[in-house]
């Protein structure tokens, strides 16, 4: 591998992909990799640094992971974090303790003092947040390393050994409320590892439209695009290799937002040199949702059916050039929480049929991270709202109709959608929310309109605001805005009589309702 890169040794912790992304931030090309990984492989990357990662467990575990200490001796600077740092300290003779006593925990943003000497914390002031969490502590540093931050309950909240270039800190400079988390990180990277920064999106771009144009030649490739973020920066970016070689064939179940099949034809013909297929089917899928409430079978059943039209379409062209698909890294990496061996199966990782023999897979994404993703769309000439647009569930709207899935349903639900999606762009809340999106519960409920009695549906408006979709907040939309929403909803969406607003965070509710 040419390219500078810093390995992630993944051991279970919850912001492992955040500290990927921080050093990608960086402009340092990184890898996560979990703590199952041969040595071996870590040596042949020749990694310009290592960074341990948190972890659920407590060192004393039986059950918990550790690593070949060798990977100390191996001269490459490594920073353990949380769980990494005490596996550091504990691996190298320190001392850890397993806090029994709640008093010396720490959750949460921490007062936390720092050596100004110490190279992580340079140029920094000597107090500051940073972000706890853990139960056991370092009670005593391994020989040859110095403390180098404290808090009142802990006694090693930063540890260095500048020899060996073996750095831990006890708390996570990844999350945003430490404070110069990144800084830290970037000292790291760039003081102590030497990197130069040379991941850039721009010789991204250059060096993998390079590579598909090598491995395609003068073969043909086709995309299955969703319309979703993803497959279409894929598609604009083998567009940019291949021109009219790919050949996007474009499945519209019906279950998107109002004229977003359009919108998403005309960006695809209008912007870029392909061959455009659509094949619009409503119809097939609703029939196979005929009478199904059940959401994971409607999940399973829009899933399959979207891949069986696809694949029956390049069937009947006979294509078998390459296949070409978004995946992005997220999707493929393997976790560290023991079921290493395993890379989790996601819904932009698909298995090719037997009967249809590609000449191979392109998935130029595969080591981006999503805002990555975003930044060469940008840069490829996407517009901003597709590059930019709030997530939307690959069941698309099969799963905000609750219950049975009609024309008629969800046509009343993209009407209603497509207002709330109005008021929130024109009073300019749209781009403070991370997702909002309106639900049809199927519920009908007794109203009066005019002089006269209803019993219609009810809509319902989901908005939340979250940095990961892991836990998300209820947004806190201005009365007036709602009322208007609510107005327009009532009086412009026939078979519509009530509007509610959802005001559940994520726990304990989930962000969609199926
Ligand atoms: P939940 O409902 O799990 O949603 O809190 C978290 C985020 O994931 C999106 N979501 C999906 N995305 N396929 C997807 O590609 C799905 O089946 C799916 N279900 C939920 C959801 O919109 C939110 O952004």
């Amino acid at each position: 591998m040419s390219q500078e890169t810093v390995i992630v040794l993944d051991f279970g912790g919850q912001y492992n992909q955040l500290i990927a992304r921080r050093v990608r931030e960086c402009r340092v090309y990184c890898e996560i990799l979990p703590y199952t990984v041969d040595i071996e492989k870590i040596k042949s990357i020749a990694p310009k640094g290592i960074i341990f990662t948190g972890g659920p467990n407590s060192v004393y575990d039986t059950s918990s992971p550790h690593y070949n200490p060798e990977i100390f001796h191996l001269g490459i600077p490594i920073l353990g974090i949380c769980y990494g740092c005490q596996l550091m300290s504990y691996t190298l003779g320190g001392e850890v303790v397993s806090a029994t006593d709640d008093a010396v925990s720490e959750y949460g943003k921490t007062l936390t003092s720092y050596s100004p000497d110490n190279i992580l914390f340079k140029n920094l002031p000597e107090q500051g947040i940073s972000w706890m969490s853990h139960r056991d502590y370092i009670s005593k540093v391994p020989e040859g390393f110095s403390v180098t931050a404290t808090t009142a309950h802990c006694p090693v909240a930063a540890m260095a050994d500048d020899a060996r270039k073996l750095y831990g800190v006890q708390f996570h400079p990844e999350v945003n409320h430490t404070e110069n988390g990144s800084h830290m990180l970037h000292s790291f990277l760039y003081d102590v590892c030497g990197c130069q920064g040379n991941w850039r999106m721009d010789s991204f771009i250059d060096d993998t439209v390079a590579q598909i144009r090598e491995q395609i030649g003068d073969k043909s490739v086709v995309l299955g695009l969703s319309g979703g973020v993803d497959s279409s920066v894929a598609a604009a970016l083998i567009s940019k290799a291949v021109g009219k070689q790919l050949t996007c064939v474009f499945v519209d179940q019906g279950l998107m937002r109002k004229n977003e099949g359009d919108y998403v034809e005309q960006t695809f013909t209008k912007l870029f040199d392909m061959n455009f297929v659509r094949v619009n089917c409503q119809e097939t899928f609703l029939s196979k949702l005929k009478g199904i409430t059940d959401p994971e079978e409607k999940r399973n059943i829009i899933g399959t059916e979207f891949y069986n039209v696809f694949w029956n379409k390049i069937r009947e062209s006979g294509d078998t050039g390459f296949f070409a698909q978004g995946t992005i890294y997220p999707d493929r990496i393997e976790s560290g929480k023991g079921d290493a061996a395993k890379i989790k199966t996601h819904h932009n990782q698909v298995g090719v049929p037997k009967d249809i023999n590609f000449e191979g897979i392109i998935e130029p994404l595969r080591d981006l991270f999503k805002d990555e993703v975003r930044m060469v769309g940008e840069k490829l000439g996407l517009p901003h709202d597709l590059v930019w647009r709030q997530p939307f569930p690959g069941p698309g709207l099969g799963v905000r109709v609750i219950g049975e899935v009609t024309a008629e349903r969800v046509k009343i639900l993209q009407d209603a959608d497509a207002i709330l999606r109005d008021e929130m762009e024109q009073c300019g809340y749209a781009d403070q929310m991370s997702q909002f999106f309106a639900v049809l519960p199927g519920v009908k409920t007794v109203g009066v309109m005019g002089d006269a009695r209803t019993y219609s549906e009810l809509v319902a408006i989901r908005a939340v605001t979250t940095d990961d979709f892991m836990t998300a907040d209820w947004a806190k939309i201005p009365y007036e805005i709602l009322g208007r929403v609510s107005n327009r909803i009532i009086n412009e969406v026939p078979r519509v009589n009530r509007v509610v607003y959802d005001i559940t965070s994520k726990p304990p509710g989930t962000v969609e309702w199926e």
